[in-house]
């Protein structure tokens, strides 16, 4: 294998465009993207013309079949992930796939047992914890956990504007598997749990807001508008969450805050104060040195090349998935006019 790995990426969309595509030119010296695929051909015409990339294969049969590929990117909606992937590992691939990584745990389960054997490099990117912000918070809780004393409670908001998209896939939930409680949860329950090291659940509760589905030419809508989720983990360490899709612009608050019995930590602005005595004292962050994407695909051809172990294990996304299949399953529905 060249020092280069050759990518093909399934799913042409904004995602894969705006964050994917600049990462691999800036790391360029691991990466070639050498072809692209999507249901909708007009997108990866498109696409493949944006970011001077020469082959536009017409199906993933096609594309899998191609030996010079190493890694599949798959950028596709949530509901295709779980085929993808499976098609891509037996087909002798290493993956890399967006999050949500697949809609069911059963289906992941289906993946580990299967790559038990194909023993193929399997990674969700899940880019909140591959932030420079994240590494800091991680370094000041190991160096200050004296200080700081028992963590107690973690509280967390993700309101944020409707996703742009391409043929609903963030508000049609037969393609999206749900709405801001899974695109936004993977963000936040993701960077919890590898926080907090995959913590066992003690207790759990949930309510999701819906409103009457909507369709039209332009927008399927049928996913819930907001969701509310309340976990007692052991050592009794408790997390709540909320999160929504507004169509305002102003509304965007996506952040964690880390109470401890000595004091808090937000994150990603990484404001603490830290009571010792009767002082208190505020500090400001950091300069922010490496994007999120380069970073996770850094991790990833490290995975590959050096055999380094993965920041998100599968056991670990399935603690993910699993977690927010059971806020969906037993949430309490609030019908809102
Ligand atoms: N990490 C992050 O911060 C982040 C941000 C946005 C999106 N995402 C994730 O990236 C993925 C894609 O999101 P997006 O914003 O690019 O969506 P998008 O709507 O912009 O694009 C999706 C693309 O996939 C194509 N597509 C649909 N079905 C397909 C199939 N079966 N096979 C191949 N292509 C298919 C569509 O034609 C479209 O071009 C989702 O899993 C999403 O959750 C992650």
């Amino acid at each position: 294998m060249s020092s280069i790995l050759n990518i093909a990426i399934i799913g042409c969309g904004k995602h894969a465009s705006d964050f994917h595509m600049p990462s691999f030119i800036r790391l360029k010296k691991k990466f070639n993207v050498i072809g692209v695929f999507d249901k909708k051909i007009t997108r990866a015409k498109a696409f493949s013309k944006k970011h001077n990339i020469k082959k536009i294969y017409k199906s993933t049969n096609e594309l899998l079949k191609d030996d010079k590929i190493d890694i599949v990117d798959v950028c596709s909606p949530p509901k295709f992930h779980f085929k993808q992937i499976l098609e891509s590992i037996i087909k002798n691939k290493d993956v890399m796939v967006e999050k949500p990584m697949v809609l069911k745990s059963l289906d992941l389960k289906k993946i580990i047992k299967i790559n038990l054997k194909l023993k193929k490099k399997i990674l969700c990117l899940q880019q909140q914890s591959f932030r420079d912000e994240t590494f800091q918070l991680l370094n000041f809780m190991k160096n200050n956990k004296k200080g700081l004393g028992k963590l107690l409670k973690i509280s967390s908001k993700a309101n944020v504007r409707t996703p742009k998209q391409i043929n609903n896939s963030f508000t049609d939930k037969n393609i999206s598997g749900g709405g801001p409680l899974i695109d936004q949860g993977s963000h936040i329950i993701g960077l919890v749990a590898n926080i907090l090291k995959y913590p066992k659940i003690k207790n759990m509760n949930s309510s999701i807001f819906v409103r009457k589905p909507q369709k039209s030419k332009k927008l399927t809508f049928n996913i819930e508008s907001a969701a509310i989720l309340n976990v007692e983990f052991e050592k009794r360490k408790f997390f709540e969450f909320e999160t929504s899709y507004s169509l305002k612009k102003s509304i965007s608050e996506f952040s964690i805050k880390f109470f401890f019995k000595n004091g808090f930590i937000s994150w990603p602005n990484l404001d603490y104060e830290l009571i010792k005595g009767k002082k208190i004292r505020k500090i400001k962050k950091i300069k922010i040195k490496s994007f999120a994407s380069d970073n996770q695909f850094s991790h990833f051809y490290k995975m590959i090349k050096y055999k380094n172990k993965p920041i998100t294990s599968l056991k670990n996304s399935l603690y993910i998935v699993s977690l927010i299949e059971k806020c969906y399953q037993f949430s309490k529905t609030i019908k809102m006019k």
